[in-house]
């Protein structure tokens, strides 16, 4: 969705600007291997897994649509999505990528002093960090380290590609390098990468002696630091700060170097550490993230579910690990993301694993990874003693508990006869007990409304075209003829008008036919131009819809699932609008019907006769209107 806030950063002419230079064949083709097809491109879709190509670009419209996943907008919805960044880093970025310079005009001076606070503080977190790795790299002193992250393995190429570093023993190694590069100990003190002395004289690095490893954005900015002891010293870890930049809640590492195979894969792997991550790289399992040792947040979830549905936990196998699995697997889930957690041996972390038994060992930890339910019975058999007759009574009550809670019964019954194997108990006596519970609260349900009233109200939850086949033959029926009448308004500016006058706008029944209807109709006032060439510059009309959301429906529309339009535009349209009035009049019969039934109970006479007169008038107006136009579409 694009914040309303960024939208206005920038001038309208700016943003045409950019939109005027940038060709979204050319963009996209950086991301997704395109082949023309006729008017359009196909390719294989970067946001969902498929083995043929639904993924099309339109280089007219300016726009793309996946008929497989509904994704779909024009070329700023396409960099948001695959760089999993805002609506402002999207225009930033194809702003520098064809050289529109972008002034912020309608910046107040507080704002643009903060903006500009920020980079600064960006290129003090990229000079601590090239600082740092140059006396890795170099220094005499950094020997000691070298030598370390050699003994564990990290091999020189991984190294590099983390920008590990190191910071000397020594007080103001990096506070030299960087207020001889121009920054002020303030800017330090904010980017926390040094600390006031307690005396209140002087500042000091706040990294000494530690193995260094950059934090990153998902862009792969340098955001924070973490750094490592070389011996068995406290803490074994040191953090930056929260600082402006620097949100470790919000951050998972080595994301930015993973998203494209997590992208690829369709699939994550989160782990506890930096080690893990690193060797994890290195072994070749690049879909792999850390959350540094802290639980896993919604925020991080997020960006990690972003780019993959699937999401594997492979935590260290001890009480916290557990503990933490538990709660980010609900997180996660919670994020919409399929959940497994890879059980590892006692005592291991991926690292050590990697090292000790190698790549195919730990590829075989991943592959058994377990769903949820499945993960809440193992944990319950691993800790009970099976010979025992009072544990195995008390686990079966937990594991009944936990089954309980399972919707599906084909699936209870399956993880039930897994668990009395497991504890050695009788199934036929755990079904007993979960059939118990099941009763007593029963499974989650699922709140469900009146359907008629989902169908009319509710049509704008769901995005793909795909998604409507399973709905009601009617309402799809009227989706179309939506959806018809919004490419003719956008080819024509007389359909435009033909329907402006015949409907109005509350009659579509997706918010956001309507709001792309009007902004059809805008754009065909603001660029009269537009028009005389038969149909309006696609660049122009997308530019009026400031809505991620429904810009990607609109692709979807104008891009068109088949791709030709009828002959006859207004006849067409014509049959469109019959179309909507009709189902309206359906609609409104239907709810008539349904307030009498409940009326004629309560014996409310005055009001029964109004809704009688309406009714007979709407049900006399459907078969003069509407009965010759039915089947014309
Ligand atoms: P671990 O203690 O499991 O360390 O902490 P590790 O990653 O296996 O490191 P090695 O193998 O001993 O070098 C997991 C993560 O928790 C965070 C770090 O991000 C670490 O990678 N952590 C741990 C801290 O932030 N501070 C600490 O003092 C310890
Ligand atoms: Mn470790």
């Amino acid at each position: 969705m694009r914040g309303q806030g960024e939208w206005r950063i920038y001038s309208e002419e700016a943003l045409n600007e950019i939109r005027a230079r940038t060709d979204i064949v050319e963009v996209v083709s950086g991301y997704v291997l395109l082949k023309q097809a006729g008017n359009t491109y196909k390719g294989l879709c970067p946001f969902h897994t498929e083995k043929t190509p639904s993924f099309t670009v339109s280089a007219e419209r300016q726009l793309f649509y996946c008929f497989g996943c509904g994704a779909g907008g024009d070329v700023f919805s396409f960099v948001m999505k695959i760089e999993n960044v805002n609506f402002g880093d999207a225009v930033r970025m194809l702003a520098e990528r064809v050289g529109v310079v972008l002034s912020q005009d309608d910046e107040s001076p507080e704002k643009r002093a903060a903006r500009e606070k920020r980079r600064r503080l960006y290129d003090c977190m990229e000079a601590a960090c090239r600082h740092f790795e140059t006396v890795f790299a170099k220094s005499p002193d950094a020997k000691d380290v070298r030598d370390y992250v050699g003994r564990r393995g990290v091999s020189d190429d991984t190294a590099r590609c983390f920008r590990l570093g190191y910071a000397p023993r020594e007080w103001d190694s990096l506070l030299k390098a960087l207020t001889g590069n121009g920054f002020s100990r303030e800017e330090l003190v904010s980017a926390g990468l040094i600390v006031p002395s307690k005396s209140g004289k002087g500042y000091y690095d706040r990294f000494r002696g530690r193995l260094i490893f950059p934090i990153t954005d998902i862009s792969g900015r340098v955001i924070g630091f973490g750094g490592r002891v070389l011996d068995d010293s406290e803490p074994k870890y040191l953090n930056s700060p929260e600082t402006a930049l620097f949100r470790k809640g919000k951050t998972v590492y080595g994301l930015a170097l993973a998203k494209n195979s997590i992208r690829n894969e369709s699939k994550a792997v989160i782990v506890e550490g930096y080690m893990d991550a690193i060797m994890c790289h290195q072994f070749g399992f690049t879909n792999v993230t850390a959350t540094l040792g802290t639980a896993l947040t919604k925020q991080q979830a997020e960006a990690v579910s972003r780019y993959a549905p699937q999401v594997i936990i492979a935590y260290d196998a001890d009480a916290a690990g557990e503990a933490a699995t538990l709660r980010g697997m609900e997180i996660l889930a919670d994020a919409g993301a399929g959940v497994k957690v890879a059980v590892l041996p006692a005592g291991e972390d991926p690292d050590s694993i990697l090292r000790k038994k190698g790549k195919e060992a730990f590829a075989e930890v991943l592959e058994d990874a377990k769903p949820l339910t499945a993960y809440k019975l193992y944990l319950i058999a691993s800790k009970t003693d099976t010979s025992k007759l009072d544990e195995r009574v008390k686990a079966a009550k937990e594991a009944a508990r936990v089954l309980a809670k399972v919707e599906s019964a084909v699936e209870r019954t399956e993880y039930a006869e897994k668990a009395a194997e497991m504890l050695g108990v009788s199934c036929e006596a755990m079904l007993r007990d979960i059939d118990g519970l099941v009763k007593v609260s029963g499974p989650r349900r699922v709140k469900r409304r009146d359907p008629e009233v989902q169908d009319r109200f509710e049509v704008s939850r769901y995005t793909s075209f795909k998604d409507d086949i399973a709905r009601s033959g009617e309402v799809v029926q009227i989706l179309k003829a939506e959806r018809m009448l919004l490419r003719l308004m956008w080819e024509s500016k007389e359909v435009s008008e033909i329907a402006s006058k015949r409907l109005k706008w509350a009659d579509l029944s997706d918010e956001r036919h309507r709001k792309l209807a009007q902004a059809i109709l805008s754009s065909q006032e603001a660029y009269p131009e537009g028009i005389k060439k038969g149909s309006l510059t696609p660049r122009q009309v997308i530019g009026l819809i400031d809505n991620g959301e429904i810009l990607e429906y609109a692709a979807g529309i104008l891009i068109g699932e088949d791709e030709k339009l009828p002959d006859n535009l207004k006849k067409a349209a014509e049959d469109c609008i019959n179309v909507i009035l009709e189902h309206n009049l359906v609609y409104r019969i239907r709810e008539i019907e349904k307030e009498l039934a409940s009326l004629s109970c309560r014996g409310e006479m005055q009001k029964s006769r109004e809704l009688l007169a309406e009714l007979g008038y709407l049900k006399k107006r459907i078969s003069e209107e509407f009965q010759p136009f039915r089947g014309t579409l």
